[in-house]
């Protein structure tokens, strides 16, 4: 893992806005895994002011979400359907029929899952996953607990996370308790993994992710195991961690050939 530390969740989301960039420009054809969530707003903002103003083109791009609400409609306002269409697709110019995320509606939601673990292979492969972390260190929504090689499937939220995430449904709306998530096996193939994390409400969980022991109880410790995972923090969520000054000395002694931003 390297470890990334900005003041700021501004400065965070541009190093990691450069990073989603530098690949689709290497390749532009490349497989994008896609979170939700507040943590990757200003990334996508940064995405559609380099698809404006430097012509960062996505058109070869094919992207898979990690996650859906079971039970909620594209169009519901808290679906993650929604959410990517305002914050990154309506802005950016990912062809309809390579946006992948999975359906809340399907009927048959093992065969639904299987038929997404399915495309993923087809498309090669994630070359590069953006990741959020809930407060209780879950992945996608692979809560505490979930397999360590679980793959695409149905999850039950915790009430920890249904209600850090009842900010984005109205007063006296039920958010849902089943969700559809990859899984950890299926985020840990990924090529290239950029977790995300900001503010004071997520430095125990970023602690427990980066310096504690590997474990199902905090489902983000497992990419302790991932080959190529930047983490991206501003100080606050950085504030719990024991090795701040040696994770900011690397970083900022780099040597050049080395440096990736
Ligand atoms: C969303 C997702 C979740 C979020 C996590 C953090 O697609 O997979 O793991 O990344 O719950 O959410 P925020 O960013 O709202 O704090």
């Amino acid at each position: 893992m390297e470890i990334i530390i900005l003041p700021t969740a501004e400065e965070a989301s541009e190093v990691a806005a450069r990073l989603v960039a530098r690949q689709v420009r290497e390749n532009p054809r490349s497989v994008v895994g896609l979170a939700t969530g507040s943590t990757p707003c200003r990334l996508y903002q940064s995405l559609a002011r380099k698809h404006t103003s430097e012509g960062l083109d996505f058109s070869g791009v094919t992207s898979f979400n990690l996650d859906e609400y079971v039970g909620l409609a594209p169009e519901h306002p808290a679906s993650y359907h929604r959410f990517m269409e305002e914050n990154l697709f309506c802005h950016v110019n990912i062809p309809r029929e390579r946006i992948h995320i999975p359906d809340g509606l399907a009927g048959d939601i093992p065969a639904h899952c299987a038929a997404y673990e399915q495309a993923i292979l087809e498309a090669g492969g994630i070359d590069l996953q953006i990741l959020g972390l809930g407060s209780d260190g879950h992945l996608g929504f692979n809560e505490p607990g979930s397999s360590l090689a679980s793959r695409t499937r149905i999850k039950t939220l915790t009430e920890r996370t249904r209600s850090d995430n009842a900010r984005f449904f109205t007063a006296g709306e039920q958010v849902p308790h089943h969700v559809i998530t990859m899984g950890l096996g299926t985020i840990m193939e990924s090529r290239m993994c950029l977790l995300l994390a900001f503010g004071k409400g997520k430095a125990d969980a970023v602690a427990a992710t980066v310096e504690g022991p590997v474990t199902a109880n905090v489902p983000g410790s497992l990419l302790q195991f991932h080959p190529r995972t930047k983490v991206l923090l501003d100080a606050e969520a950085a504030s719990a961690l024991a090795r701040t000054d040696y994770y900011q000395w690397v970083y900022q002694n780099k040597p050049v050939w080395q440096s990736d931003l």
